[in-house]
């Protein structure tokens, strides 16, 4: 159902515009605004979405999920748009290789049922074996997150650790043998050890499964410490995007640059949120055509509140602001 060597996942100018109704006017709002970005498929990564709260990060997930539709552009996975998979695509296909992992395990799992049920219940779905073959690609998968069947079974939400329920939503997960796992905030209700562990879990499914994972955070430190690569999101646009190392070792974009200087340490096991002092006016700012950071910016010209920066290409990254033209 793909296409060969078209990439993983491509974003091209997409856009996500709600309405918002305020009193009796409404008005609309860009949460996602001409982003952009490419996971290559032929090897796997782990690509980072960061920004503050109401950036747009889960709203792009939602879309890379195929929850939410793009209002203009186009989002595509392994070639195909998934704008326009049908229904049966989507069941047989699209979501056994697309999976989400959410910030809080515990909503994933109703209170009422075992675990171990939403476990067999995918693995039936997916794969139809007898139930001791299930059993045991049970008991493998679980294995992968450091975990066993026999530890699982029978067990209800409120008798595990946030950690474990973390992990055993993950191995849910993996049982269709996913391409993308879209990690929404995984460890952001962990505390600092369990979410050294769930992040290192990220990089050996990387490194061993050859899983890709697009995992959004507004922690820059984890960033950091697990991904190749990262998007930094403002207000709906990606303002600089490129490997890691260089974005956040070396930011050029005056945003990301003040976002590092408000992140004291790439300590991961600290939390480091990007929204520390730095108010976000989602609403409150007008769209006035020009750079949405200019109003922050100390290197603002007149020309970036009149104008919209294109994405310029710099040092191996892409930056979206006037002074790298
Ligand atoms: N269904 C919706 N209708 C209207 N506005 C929405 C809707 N969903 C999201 N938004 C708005 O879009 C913006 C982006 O929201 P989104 O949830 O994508 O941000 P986020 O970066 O994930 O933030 P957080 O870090 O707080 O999770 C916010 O201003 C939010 O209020
Ligand atoms: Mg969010």
């Amino acid at each position: 159902m793909s296409l060969p060597s078209a990439p993983l996942l491509e974003a091209v100018d997409v856009d996500k515009v709600f309405a918002i109704r305020q009193g009796m006017s409404v008005t609309s709002f860009s949460a996602v605004d001409n982003a952009s970005l490419t996971l290559q498929a032929d090897h796997a990564e782990i690509y980072a979405v960061a920004g503050e709260s109401g950036s747009g990060k889960t709203t792009l997930a939602r879309m890379v999920l195929g929850l939410e539709r793009p209002t203009s552009g186009q989002l595509s996975y392994k070639g195909r748009d998934v704008a326009t998979l049908s229904a049966r695509e989507k069941r047989t296909w699209f979501f056994s290789e697309v999976q989400p992992v959410f910030q809080d395990p515990f909503a994933t799992f109703s209170p009422l049922r075992r675990v171990d049920r939403y476990l067999f219940e995918t693995a039936w779905h997916y794969h139809r074996e007898g139930r001791s073959e299930t059993e045991t690609y049970i008991d493998e998968t679980l294995g992968v997150v450091g975990l066993t069947l026999a530890e699982v079974r029978n067990r209800y939400p409120n008798e595990l650790s946030g950690g474990q329920a973390q992990r055993i939503s993950i191995a849910r997960a993996l049982i269709t043998q996913p391409s993308l796992i879209v990690a929404d905030e995984p460890v952001s209700m962990l505390d600092a050890s369990l979410r050294m562990s769930i992040l290192n879990l990220f990089k050996d499914l990387k490194e061993r499964q050859r899983v890709s994972v697009l995992y959004i955070t507004h922690d820059l430190a984890t960033a950091y410490y697990t991904a190749d690569r990262i998007a930094i999101m403002l207000r709906g646009w990606i303002v600089e995007s490129g490997p890691v190392e260089k974005v956040l070792g070396d930011p050029l974009h005056p945003y990301t640059r003040l976002l590092k200087e408000s992140v004291p340490r790439a300590d991961p096991g600290e939390s480091t949120l990007l929204d520390v002092d730095l108010p976000t006016p989602t609403i409150a700012f007008p769209l006035t055509g020009g750079c949405k950071f200019a109003a922050r910016c100390s290197e603002a010209t007149d020309r970036c509140r009149r104008e919209e920066p294109a994405d310029y290409e710099v040092d191996g990254r892409q930056v979206k602001c006037f002074l790298y033209e």
